[in-house]
């Protein structure tokens, strides 16, 4: 199955799990799960929260996958560069990004989209890892972005 299908049959799958519930590390527990099992590539999933404790730094909130960094301080990193910019970030090769935290020596590509609320607030970075060099494009963007605009601003 082509990569825009499977992002359809996930798609389907996250509304009808994540209707009618607002609790967000629920929410965020769900979409980590069913895209990580969604895509063989995908392997590591999960969100990097903002704290509410700590001014400028992410700390890990709900994933699947290998052990991840807990704290991430914006602008540092893949994530942190999506924290501090509000964007997302497609690396093809984590490797010759500057900065990049190796939390899991396997991963080689990644994406991370910012989550906003529905006050448009940021309230967590969304981080995929591939094994793979270049596994992430502009489809993969405008799916994850859709799919988690529409479970955290409802
Ligand atoms: N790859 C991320 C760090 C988090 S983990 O890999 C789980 C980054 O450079 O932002």
């Amino acid at each position: 199955m082509g990569k825009e299908s499977l992002y359809r049959q996930a798609e389907a799958e996250i509304y009808s799990v994540t209707d009618g519930e607002n609790n967000v590390i629920a929410n965020m527990a769900s979409v980590s799960c069913l895209l990580n099992f969604a895509f063989e590539d995908f392997y590591w999933v999960g969100f990097y929260l903002v704290d509410p404790e700590k001014e400028n730094e992410l700390v890990v909130g709900p994933y699947q996958g290998t052990l991840g960094c807990l704290r991430i301080a914006y602008g540092r990193g893949v994530c942190g560069e999506a924290a501090l910019s509000g964007k997302t970030q497609i690396v093809d090769d984590v490797h010759a990004f500057a900065g990049h935290i190796a939390c899991d020596s396997k991963t080689n590509s990644e994406i991370v989209v910012p989550v906003f609320n529905k006050a448009g607030a940021l309230i967590a970075v969304f981080d995929v890892d591939s094994t793979k060099i270049s596994t992430f494009d502009q489809v993969d963007q405008l799916w994850l972005e859709k799919i988690l605009n529409t479970v955290f601003t409802k």
